[in-house]
């Protein structure tokens, strides 16, 4: 039997659902997937709450990585055995066993384990898009990243100081600031405790950071528009304290002449070559030891509420697993 989690109403973690199925055939051009990790991200958290409203009954997760056990009849790139990951929809990660369709899949290389994989596709992609698709950043950058020391902090961090940027980091706690600076951070803001606009200001001698990437949302907004120099770029990525309410473009946007944009990874990692190019850089930095992924919590996929728990209570620092 397959465990599948499902939800039938959104609210808060319990409305999690356990079933036991049968998992139907694949279609042609889909492959059944044994699932040996699926990631955990804060997306799963806005599909459950309704944030992010989806039809319901519906599945919920959409990264994971494992291993092939059967293949449609259309499908020619893939065999059984390859292990093999995959993030986007359909939504449905939080399972043992799935029927995925090719186009998103990608083979694991070799060195690369299940609970890496299942992180690096959402996570690492989105670094990936961010850093070199959404705002290019150059070697000479001082560039500000939110929740510096989370899942996609701790990746984008390690790599965007690979490319030679400054670094600097915001953690809501001080046990985040020394995992935060381990990752590639050259400075860590409490954002809890001190005023980090001001901090960024004195860190860039007034002159503010040509970027921000926020996925933080309704808590950082306006102080993080304090920090950007003139035609400065707004990434406004993710919404963990909340959703941003209407910006007032005269007030926020026209002092500074300031860009603004609220981008979304399936948008920049839509076709094939897109994912290409995404995962050959990523892979590479990965086996290099440029990117290290430390997984910081391998949960139970039956202990999928207790996970979604922690991680709206900041509980989780880094890149965390579900394993079925
Ligand atoms: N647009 C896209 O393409 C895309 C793709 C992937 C992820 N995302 C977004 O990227 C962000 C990070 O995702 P992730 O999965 O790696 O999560 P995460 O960063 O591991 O967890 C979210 C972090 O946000 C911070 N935070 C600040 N205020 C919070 C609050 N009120 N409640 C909960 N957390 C709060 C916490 O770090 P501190 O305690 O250090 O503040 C928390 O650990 C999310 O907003 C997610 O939606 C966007």
């Amino acid at each position: 039997m397959t465990l599948v989690v499902k939800i039938e109403k959104t609210g808060g973690p319990e409305v999690l659902k356990f079933e036991k199925i049968t998992l139907k055939k694949p279609e042609p051009d889909e492959v059944t997937i044994e699932q040996k990790a699926i990631g955990l991200n804060f997306i799963d958290t806005y599909h459950r709450s309704g944030l992010y409203p989806l039809n319901l009954p519906s599945g919920i997760g959409s990264e994971g990585a494992g291993i092939i056990k059967e293949v449609g009849s259309k499908v020619s790139n893939f065999s059984v055995g390859d292990n093999v990951a995959y993030a986007g929809a359909p939504l449905g990660s939080y399972s043992s066993l799935r029927n995925y369709p090719t186009k998103n899949l990608v083979k694991i290389p070799d060195g690369i384990d299940f609970s890496t994989a299942a992180t690096l596709m959402t996570k690492g992609l989105t670094a990936f898009y961010l850093l070199y698709k959404t705002f290019k950043v150059s070697a000479n950058d001082t560039i500000l990243f939110h929740a510096a020391a989370g899942g996609v902090g701790q990746i984008f961090c390690q790599w965007a100081k690979s490319l030679g940027c400054k670094v600097i980091g915001t953690v809501g706690n001080e046990e985040k600031i020394n995992i935060a600076k381990k990752n590639g951070c050259d400075f860590v803001i409490n954002y809890t405790k001190e005023d980090f606009a001001k901090k960024v200001l004195e860190i860039t001698k007034g002159i503010g950071v040509p970027v921000i990437y926020d996925g933080v949302g309704k808590d950082t907004f306006e102080k993080s528009i304090e920090c950007l120099q003139f035609m400065g770029m707004m990434v406004s990525f993710g919404n963990s304290s909340g959703p941003l309410s209407n910006i007032d473009v005269k007030k926020m946007i026209q002092p500074k002449s300031l860009f603004f944009t609220r981008p979304t990874m399936f948008h920049y990692l839509a076709s094939r070559e897109q994912i290409n190019e995404g995962t050959e850089k990523l892979f590479e930095r990965v086996k290099l030891g440029k990117i290290k992924i430390e997984i910081f919590k391998k949960y139970k996929l039956e202990n999928a509420i207790e996970a979604h728990k922690d991680l709206e209570s900041r509980k989780i620092i880094g890149p965390a697993v579900l394993i079925p």
